[in-house]
């Protein structure tokens, strides 16, 4: 059994080893099921929007700065384009009440929370958001303590009295805590951080001068062998289903917030509604390329309900203020492109109307908030540029054109580049200026330093009857991504680390993804190509793997499929099997590296739920052999 593998994984294993016992070390196979394994739990259909109190004001937060906020953004117009929840981040608590765990506000800084016998109750702060159409999110910590209690000691606003007292945290009190924020306050998004498995172990000098009750850590932020996934992801589990409960109608959202740590690539899409891919953003144009990299290549692993989290926005300080507004720009475009949760952190009371323009940006909204949920594909790579292809729910296109760099850069934007007809006109509209532009076959842009141009397409499309599925991340659930050990992935910016600065010997890769399932290139980002042939469009995935997709009305899945040129595991077969609604309709005999690509076809009408998956006899301590779905796509 693979110790990365999440409980869900673990139990299809289970199920699949209960029916077939394989023979010595052969690796447990994925099994096709029939059914929608992704989650549907929360109210997340698109990336939430609102705002947080976090960057703005980290603890120093109150009840006018967040009621200033929520009044502006109904003042504003920003809450009529989306931004409804209202997120009180770090700050609020004073303490646990000893005699029966209830937590208790700080009502120095929320005053309305005050009730005659001191038992505090943010229904009345709740009541105020809802009535005027604004929703309510709050922040706490899956441990024993909160982030603060580490990072922000100085702070006035730090949770009071006995070590017992100050344990704010869910650890413990889940459905109590849980019930309380949720029935009785009445809030509709909870963030949930992991400082408290991460930062507070028993014999640290923090605890010790602190007087905290210290906790094993689970997380260790320097080492994912040292992390236990399997019971980060269980507590996290354990809150989901306490929400569950607490929420009957399904209107809640769960932000999970550990930071990309403990492979929550992986299963954050069946436990939450959204999950940190990577730390905490500062306003640094290095730390945003950080953030957003750590995002930009889980399009497959994200879709309506659930969101890859790169943080919130950054947009009115440092590099993203308003003597920067290239810079802001770039930022909320690339947060758009990746279906990124919008949060705005800022004063609100006092925002300039060149900030209010770019979080105000309709256009980019709509492309975030498009109802498909497909989040922007990556269609050219490079350390310097990247151009992002995103599918709305009308077929239509954006892309995106980033230039990464303090230098300008030119930038070839090409047909194929948005799968569209090389000897037909294309149609751009700039998402910021609104201008148009025409072009036929490839043109090209010169980008100021750090500029994105964003464009909505009109063209013909390459595939005029159909859909490439590395267009439509958004209806694909990687149930099993056929990665048995989780690898720190090497492609995200390594930027100087703002809290250590250069006091180690070095930047290094932090969060699990590598060889996860990707569009349009293999699992360690290189071109799709089987026998020598490239192809422009597929799913690159490894071995033992299986991906859902719900067919919206298509009638046949084709591929072109093999093991791929750029394997390291060259000797072993693969099988390639099409599942529709649980019943096997297509299978090749097994392929090997240096076979020729094989072309698959299958029926489809009328079934809800295409499995494909890829089986092999690989066995343990063997690299995973990575193959191809080459022009993988649904057709009328
Ligand atoms: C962590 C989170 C931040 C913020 C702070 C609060 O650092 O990642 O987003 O919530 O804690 O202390």
């Amino acid at each position: 059994m693979h110790p990365k593998n999440s409980l869900k994984t673990r139990l299809m294993i289970a199920c699949a080893l209960a029916a077939f016992v394989s023979p010595l070390s052969a690796l447990a196979e994925p099994v096709a099921r029939g059914v929608w394994l992704g989650s549907t739990d929360g109210a997340a259909k698109t990336p939430p929007m609102g705002w947080n109190s976090w960057n703005a004001f980290r603890t120093e937060v109150d009840e006018a700065k967040v009621m200033g906020a929520a009044q502006a953004l109904v003042d504003d117009g920003l809450a009529r384009k989306g931004y409804i929840y209202v997120n009180l981040d770090d700050g609020w608590w004073q303490k646990r009440r000893v005699t029966d765990g209830r937590m208790i506000i700080r009502t120095r800084i929320f005053p309305s929370a005050a009730t005659p016998d001191g038992t505090t109750s943010f229904r009345g702060f709740t009541d105020r958001l809802h009535s005027m159409g604004l929703k309510a999110g709050l922040y706490t910590d899956v441990g024993h303590n909160a982030c603060s209690q580490a990072y922000d000691l100085h702070s006035p606003n730090l949770p009071e009295g006995t070590a017992g007292e100050r344990q704010v945290g869910l650890d413990g009190h889940v459905s109590q805590d849980i019930n309380l924020y949720f029935r009785e306050w009445g809030f509709d998004y909870l963030k949930v951080d992991a400082c408290g498995l991460a930062d507070f172990a028993p014999d640290s000098k923090l605890v010790k001068d602190n007087g905290y009750i210290g906790l094993t850590p689970e997380i260790d932020r320097a080492s994912l062998n040292r992390t236990d996934s399997v019971k980060v992801e269980r507590r996290y589990a354990e809150v989901a289903a306490a929400l569950k409960q607490a929420n009957p109608d399904n209107d809640y959202v769960f932000s999970i917030c550990n930071w990309g740590m403990a492979n929550v690539r992986e299963w954050g899409k069946e436990v939450g509604s959204s999950w940190r891919t990577s730390s905490d953003i500062t306003p640094n144009w290095s730390s945003m390329l950080h953030n957003y990299d750590s995002a930009v290549k889980r399009a497959l692993y994200a879709g309506p309900g659930h969101w890859n989290d790169p943080d919130i926005l950054f947009i009115g300080a440092g590099d993203f203020d308003t003597d920067h507004l290239t810079e802001a720009r770039s930022h909320f475009t690339l947060w758009a492109m990746l279906n990124a949760p919008l949060l705005i952190s800022y004063d609100l009371r006092k925002a300039p109307q060149s900030l209010l323009d770019i979080w105000g940006n309709a256009d980019l909204i709509a492309v975030n908030q498009d109802p498909a949920g497909n989040q922007a594909i990556v269609a050219y790579d490079s350390d310097d540029a990247q151009i992002l292809v995103k599918t709305l729910a009308d077929g239509h296109k954006v892309v995106a054109l980033f230039n990464r760099t303090a230098s300008p850069a030119k930038l070839n934007l090409l047909a194929s580049h948005l799968k569209l007809k090389n000897d037909a006109p294309i149609q751009l509209t700039d998402l910021w200026s609104k201008a148009g532009i025409t072009f036929t076959g490839e043109t090209e842009f010169e980008l100021a330093p750090h500029e994105t141009r964003v464009f909505s397409v009109q063209g013909a499309r390459e595939l005029a009857d159909g859909v490439y599925l590395s267009e439509i991340p958004g209806v694909i659930n990687v149930a099993d991504d056929g990665v048995r050990e989780p690898q720190l992935d090497p492609t995200v910016h390594r930027m100087i680390d703002p809290w250590a600065g250069t006091r180690s010997g070095g930047s290094r890769p932090q969060y699990a993804g590598w060889g996860g399932a990707q569009a349009d290139m293999t699992p360690y980002a290189q071109a799709l190509q089987i026998g020598g042939h490239t192809y422009d469009s597929g799913i690159g995935v490894l071995g033992n793997s299986l991906l859902q997709v719900k067919n919206e009305g298509y009638a046949t899945f084709r591929a072109t499929v093999g093991v791929d040129d750029s394997t390291s595991n060259r000797d072993r077969a693969v099988s390639f099997t099409v599942y529709a609604d649980g019943k096997l309709v297509a299978k090749t005999p097994p392929l090997k590296f240096g076979d020729a690509a094989r072309d698959i076809s299958a029926d489809i009408a009328g079934h809800k739920i295409i499995e494909l998956l890829v089986t092999d006899d690989n066995v343990a301590n063997e690299q995973p052999v990575v193959v191809t779905w080459g022009e993988a796509r649904l057709q009328k």
